[in-house]
């Protein structure tokens, strides 16, 4: 994902250890009966090895299924309301989602961002360092859009506010960056930020005298949920859809 040219090769025990199959020696017993077939083929030495390039999962199988998505994976995510992308709050984590192994991977996926425990929507993960900090940095400027509902109607002002670049949220030194409010209904708009402060929205609309009863994700750069992902499913992304983050339509 990184966009490292030269495919690089790996030892087959540490790829099956680190995609969470076991241990190398659990993985040394799994080639040697046979289990480990690349290209129709048993490799029965799991010291050899093998390139890894993304269509390994075509053609190398374990126990007779394909193998995980190899390093550099990305996905997105439909989170549902009530799981947490962090330790740090209560309540069961949005790793939980996904297959057993995948929580096993070496290196780990890692949420792209956060979400409130209490926010659905789009929600992208990554096991590539270089990719998360490109989409994080405030370099890139990637846009996220919040679907919001609100507990009271809207004043009529907020836009203004919001895109001034002067908007101070309680506690913080610096104001925050213009922010784009498009109006829905009397409690209802979608914002679209670049920043990413700890509740911005939720705090965007208490600083003009609001409440946020909803907040959905839809959008991350030219990224929109897809449709057919229901809340707690999650999909493999592809590198259009990577390039859709960083603005690509
Ligand atoms: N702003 C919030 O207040 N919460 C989120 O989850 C994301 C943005």
């Amino acid at each position: 994902m990184s966009g490292k040219g030269k495919t690089a090769s790996v030892r087959l025990d540490r790829l099956l250890a680190n995609l969470g199959y076991g241990s190398r020696r659990e993985i040394q017993m799994l080639a040697r009966a046979g289990a480990v077939v690349l290209d129709g083929t048993p490799l029965r030495d799991a010291d050899q090895r093998i390139a890894l390039d993304p269509g390994l999962p075509a053609r190398l199988t374990v126990s007779g299924k394909p193998l995980d998505p190899p390093p550099g994976l990305a996905l997105m995510l439909h989170k549902p309301l009530g799981v947490t992308c962090s330790h740090k709050e209560a309540g069961p984590l949005v790793y939980g989602l996904l297959p057993p192994r995948w929580r096993r991977r070496e290196p780990p996926l890692s949420t792209v961002g956060r979400l409130d425990k209490e926010t659905s929507g789009l929600l992208l993960l990554t096991d590539d360092g270089a990719l998360l900090h490109r989409i994080i940095s405030p370099k890139a400027s990637v846009s996220k859009r919040y679907q919001v509902t609100l507990d009271r109607p809207l004043r009529g002002d907020e836009g203004a506010v919001f895109a001034s670049g002067t908007l101070m949220l309680e506690g913080e030194e610096k104001p925050l960056l213009p922010v784009t409010l498009e109006v829905h209904g009397p409690t209802s708009a979608a914002v679209t930020l670049t920043e990413g402060r700890y509740h911005q929205v939720r705090r965007m609309f208490a600083a003009v005298g609001n409440h946020v009863t909803a907040l959905h994700r839809d959008r991350v750069g030219a990224l929109e949920l897809p449709a057919d992902l229901e809340p707690g499913q999650y999909r493999v992304m592809g590198e259009g859809d990577v390039a859709r983050v960083f603005g690509v339509e």
